[in-house]
């Protein structure tokens, strides 16, 4: 992997290190991500299912959305990028992993110091009484599931227009002003406040790292642009940086 002199010293001296992830990063694991043009959902733009005014006109529209999505997640396995990311942080103290993923592959894993912006989509919330239970405990069959307190339940995930989880959101803002190297690890850098996370390493003083399969709207401001699957990128990046730690 071609890296430039800047990018190699930026990972020789690198304290803290701060990464976002996106659905990119799971793509190889076989989880769709959500603006692709194929599949089963894509007639649906993420924006127009993921909120609570869909939920609420056609709650079994969007559990069965969300249920499509659990079953590709509970069977699918990490990836190397995930064992990547999850190898690197057992090699280094400061690392801070923030995703808004709501899959779980990066726990499982094995990365630990994880800030899960979207929250996770194998838990679910009761609208009523706010209980947060695992999904095994939800008796689904094609309607919508409903709390023991009788109130509807939904994912536990962010939807847009809802606040992200304050401790979280406070982590990742740390995580990027700390920063001294940041990588933004496929994502589209369109959904906010995430993909300014990026931005505020970089004006903080971070060196920026963007891995994609094709340039975003993030790509004219990142350091070094790594165009190619993020399975393939990321061990060669680890690997890299562990080259350059030794010098
Ligand atoms: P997107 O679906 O918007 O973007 C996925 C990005 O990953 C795209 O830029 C792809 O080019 C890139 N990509 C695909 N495969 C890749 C691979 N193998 N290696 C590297 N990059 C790859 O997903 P997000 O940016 O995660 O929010 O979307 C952000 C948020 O919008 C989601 O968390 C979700 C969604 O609506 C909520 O549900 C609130």
């Amino acid at each position: 992997m071609f890296l430039s002199e800047p990018a190699r010293e930026a990972l020789r001296k690198s304290q803290n290190i701060g990464i976002l992830t996106g659905a990119g990063i799971s793509a190889e694991s076989g989880i769709p991500t959500f603006r692709a043009k194929d599949g089963l959902w894509s007639k649906f733009k993420p924006e127009e299912l993921a909120n609570i005014q869909a939920f609420m006109r056609n709650p079994k529209l969007v559990w069965e959305w969300y249920q499509y999505r659990r079953n590709i997640i509970t069977e699918a396995e990490p990836n190397l990028g995930h064992h990547a990311l999850a190898q690197w942080e057992q090699q280094h103290d400061n690392f801070t992993l923030i995703t808004q993923n709501v899959d779980g592959l990066h726990a499982r894993a094995g990365s630990q110091n994880i800030v899960e912006l979207h929250g996770n989509i194998l838990r679910n919330r009761c609208l009523t009484c706010g209980n947060v239970s695992e999904i095994e405990e939800v008796n689904f069959k094609g309607t919508v599931p409903l709390c023991t307190c009788g109130g509807m339940l939904r994912p536990d995930v962010v939807w847009f227009g809802e606040m992200l989880p304050p401790e979280a959101l406070n982590a990742a803002f740390s995580a990027a002003e700390n920063a001294d190297i940041f990588l933004s690890v496929g994502t589209s850098a369109l959904v906010h406040p995430a993909a300014s996370l990026p931005e505020i390493a970089k004006s903080s003083g971070a060196f920026l790292f963007e891995i994609n399969l094709e340039p975003t709207p993030l790509t004219p401001y990142a350091d070094a642009f790594l165009e190619g699957p993020s399975g393939e990128i990321l061990p060669k990046l680890l690997t890299q940086w562990q080259t350059e730690r030794t010098k």
